[in-house]
């Protein structure tokens, strides 16, 4: 059966759409890419339709990784469509939880550095106010807490 991941952030611009990107890179070179789906979302509606903001798209480019999508907020139903709905941050964990009062739904919602084994830092901190070392430490702390998810979920 496919595993399906949201990755979810505030604005689907930065640190989700990353996420995602990597995972995907992660699980095309695994050969797993019939064994999982990926997508992302904010919850916040501001960049919606948007392209991922260039500071991201050109470090992550850097990494050898294309992000293409383009944001779109979550829905109720994308908590019953997603096996796991995996957050940034824990404001995003709150604003998602709160779509729903089903136990088994929120259940899904798993913070990304649940996974994290570089430093014991609990959220990727929002980059987007920052200077471009923001971007390359979110993409660190991605790279290895997709690399560890993958590896939990694959076996
Ligand atoms: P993201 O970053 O949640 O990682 O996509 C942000 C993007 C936009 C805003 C905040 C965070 N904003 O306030 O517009």
């Amino acid at each position: 059966m496919v595993k399906k991941l949201l990755f979810v952030c505030l604005g689907n611009i930065c640190r989700s759409p990353a996420a995602e990107t990597i995972m995907q890179d992660k699980i095309k070179a695994k050969n797993l890419s019939e064994h999982f789906y990926c997508d992302s979302a904010g919850t916040g509606n501001y960049h919606v339709g948007g392209l991922a903001d260039a500071r991201m798209r050109e470090a992550a480019e850097k990494r050898g990784y294309l992000i293409k999508s383009r944001a779109r907020q979550i829905q109720h139903q994308d908590l019953k469509e997603f096996d796991y709905v995996v957050v940034m941050d824990k404001s995003n964990f709150n604003n998602v939880c709160a779509l729903t009062q089903d136990e088994n739904l929120k259940s899904k919602v798993v913070m990304m550095l649940n996974y994290n084994s570089l430093d014991d830092c609990l959220e990727v901190p929002d980059p987007y106010f920052g200077g471009d070392e923001g971007f390359q430490y979110v993409l660190n702390l991605l790279e290895n807490a997709c690399e560890n998810l993958l590896n939990k979920l694959s076996h």
